[in-house]
């Protein structure tokens, strides 16, 4: 099985080697191709990808490639992770809209807006590159903000499944609480894209005992503590929110937080500076403690796990992934992009039905999903009056002088990235 990784010159690849040579009896990866613009961190992550095999036992081959055609070629699924404009755009989309008074957050409001009218038009033509190189290759997309970029790549009728890591991330977290395995932990999870809720969490499976109400009585405080929400919040809610909802259940105190302190996006490129120097080291052989402070704890695994229910080697898998809504809630077009739990097989991912949606939920899912359709509507064929729609449409924005003095930064911060501005 030959893989291709676009962006896999990023610091977190060797995370995703870790997840491939840990799990190679679930995903046997033959030949591992890292395709990236950026040949020294190629040339660094490379290295290190190798050395974490070799000390593994893996006999995996790693390549790599700034040539997409070439790394794209034979590759049975692509894993795309690539960021546009790096993390230098990802400090822009965090800091000017803060100027507004609105939330600086690299897939949440308007500097998510930023991100998808840069990341689609990019990730459309790799894709595109990817179907006419193999046309059954599956395209696994990791690239903020997935919900928006997947439905891009579905409606342009790529065989694509979007995922995140926030799931597998509350799995494994609930399991140590519960002391249970991971793999007996199925959420109720459902939303969009950091826009979710775990509305159940069931032992053993889909049919197991809800254990939500035990776990919110017992780790209530811990639970409230790790997202930085009121615990009174989710005991009255009944439900485990995101950490992506704090940005809506307390955004005045989060942009008030954001105001006053460096930008994520300075963190990690600190993280990342010190970790290439890492890599760069002909001793370090596996993925070093430092590359737990990012934010993409467990996204192997997922991959690793999604990779081989769509190449048919893990069999039917129930997983949470990020594809069409398809009648699954009623009040939203179906080809919207949800998130929730699918079964996965080589045919795809089919959304599993779920029990009706709240309308506390429901409302800020509707209005969620109508801003991604004119932010999709926006990337594809630009212009400011429809960056304008999408910010005025967005529940964190809503008004009119708010929407236009974000439009305007939106383009001046990203006009070399847009070509119609
Ligand atoms: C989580 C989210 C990802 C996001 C990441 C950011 O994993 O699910 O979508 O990219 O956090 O982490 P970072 O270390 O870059 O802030
Ligand atoms: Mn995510």
């Amino acid at each position: 099985m030959k893989l291709a990784v676009i962006g896999g010159g990023s610091t977190y690849t060797p995370e995703l080697i870790d997840g491939f040579a840990r799990l190679r009896d679930t995903l046997p990866v033959a030949e591992l191709v890292l395709v990236d613009p950026a040949a020294d961190r190629l040339e660094l992550v490379g290295g290190l990808a190798r050395r974490i095999l070799a000390k593994q036992g893996h006999d995996g081959l790693v390549t790599t490639t700034s040539d997409l055609d070439a790394g794209v070629d034979g590759a049975d699924a692509v894993l795309l992770q690539l960021r546009v404009g790096g993390q230098a755009a990802r400090q822009r989309d965090e800091t000017w809209p803060l100027e507004c008074g609105c939330v600086g957050q690299e897939t949440t409001g308007a500097g998510g807006l930023a991100k998808a009218l840069r990341t689609v038009p990019v990730v459309l033509d790799i894709a595109e590159r990817v179907r006419r190189s193999n046309p059954r290759a599956w395209i696994i997309d990791f690239t903020n903000p997935v919900g928006i970029v997947t439905r891009a790549l579905l409606r342009a009728g790529h065989r694509a499944v979007g995922l995140c890591n926030v799931a597998i991330g509350f799995q494994r977290r609930f399991a140590r609480l519960l002391d249970a395995e991971p793999g007996a932990v199925h959420l109720d999870h459902v939303g969009l894209n950091h826009l979710t809720w775990e509305r159940g969490v069931r032992l053993g499976g889909p049919e197991g005992a809800d254990v939500l109400p035990r776990l919110l009585a017992e780790h209530g405080d811990a639970l409230a503590a790790d997202l930085r929400l009121p615990r009174a919040l989710l005991d009255r809610l009944g439900v485990v929110p995101s950490y992506y909802l704090r940005y809506f259940y307390a955004h005045d105190e989060v942009v008030h937080e954001l105001g006053t302190k460096p930008s994520r996006a300075a963190e990690v490129a600190a993280m990342e500076r010190e970790l290439l120097a890492m890599y760069g080291d002909p001793a370090l052989d596996e993925k070093p403690g430092l590359l737990a402070k990012r934010g993409g704890a467990f996204y192997s695994e997922a991959a690793v796990d999604l990779a081989a229910a769509l190449l048919g080697g893990g069999g039917p898998a129930t997983q949470v992934v990020n594809t069409y809504n398809a009648g699954t809630l009623p009040f939203l077009p179906d080809d919207a992009v949800i998130e929730t739990q699918a079964a996965v097989d080589p045919s795809g991912a089919s959304p599993l039905a779920v029990p009706e949606l709240d309308p506390l939920f429901a409302g800020l899912v509707a209005a969620v999903t109508a801003y991604e359709d004119l932010a999709l509507d926006a990337a594809l064929r630009g212009g400011r009056d429809r960056v304008f729609k999408a910010l005025l449409a967005h529940p964190l924005v809503g008004q009119y002088a708010l929407a236009e003095g974000l439009t305007d930064r939106l383009i001046a911060h990203n006009r070399e990235h847009l070509p119609w501005a």
